[in-house]
């Protein structure tokens, strides 16, 4: 069965140790082109059909007012199946210790019986803040392994760490 690297980045303006800078590639996707670059997985980018702001303090009262709702955004695109694959790699950032809500948009659409999720989040400090049990909860059958957190600062350089993770799988 094939893998597949499923991931929800934002580029634009973001915030990175104490400052703003703009960035073509958001950090999650660096991250998850590395991971399907390693794996041999197909990719997938979750994208909203209305996407957050370019500028920082918008998204982040999009992403908060979002978040506060328990909305899920409509996406751009789904793939018409997951069948293809038993092995998903799920990036995504961590918003307030939670996912993007547009992720679960994305996992209550599909059947995850029998799949194994590995998670990767990227972040300013908080880790994966437990998110690997919000998707277990939202991926009914489903089993997921342990997570990988990368510094978002560090997405240009997290080779090492990927492929320690990779490793361990
Ligand atoms: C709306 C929003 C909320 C965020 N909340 C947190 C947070 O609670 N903890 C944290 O460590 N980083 C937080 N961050 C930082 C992002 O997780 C981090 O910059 C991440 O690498 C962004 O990934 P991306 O470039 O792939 O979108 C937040 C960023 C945004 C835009």
């Amino acid at each position: 069965m094939a893998k597949l690297v499923v991931f929800y980045s934002r580029a634009g303006e973001n915030y990175f140790g104490g400052q703003y800078r703009r960035v073509a590639v958001g950090n999650t996707e660096k991250a998850a082109k590395q991971i399907a670059a390693l794996t041999g997985a197909d990719l997938f980018k979750i994208q909203q059909k209305v996407p957050y702001a370019e500028d920082y303090e918008t998204c982040i009262q999009q992403a908060k007012a979002d978040q506060q709702a328990k909305a899920r955004p409509e996406l751009a695109e789904l793939p018409d199946s997951l069948d293809g694959y038993d092995e998903i790699y799920l990036g995504y950032p961590n918003y307030w210790g939670d996912l993007p809500m547009a992720v679960y948009t994305f996992l209550e659409a599909f059947d995850w019986t029998g799949k194994t999720i590995h998670p990767f989040c990227t972040h300013e400090g908080s880790g994966l803040s437990g998110t690997g049990q919000k998707i277990a909860r939202a991926c009914k059958g489903a089993r997921v392994a342990e997570g990988l957190a990368i510094r978002g600062s560090d997405a240009d350089r997290c080779e090492g760490q990927i492929n320690r993770w990779l490793m361990a799988r």
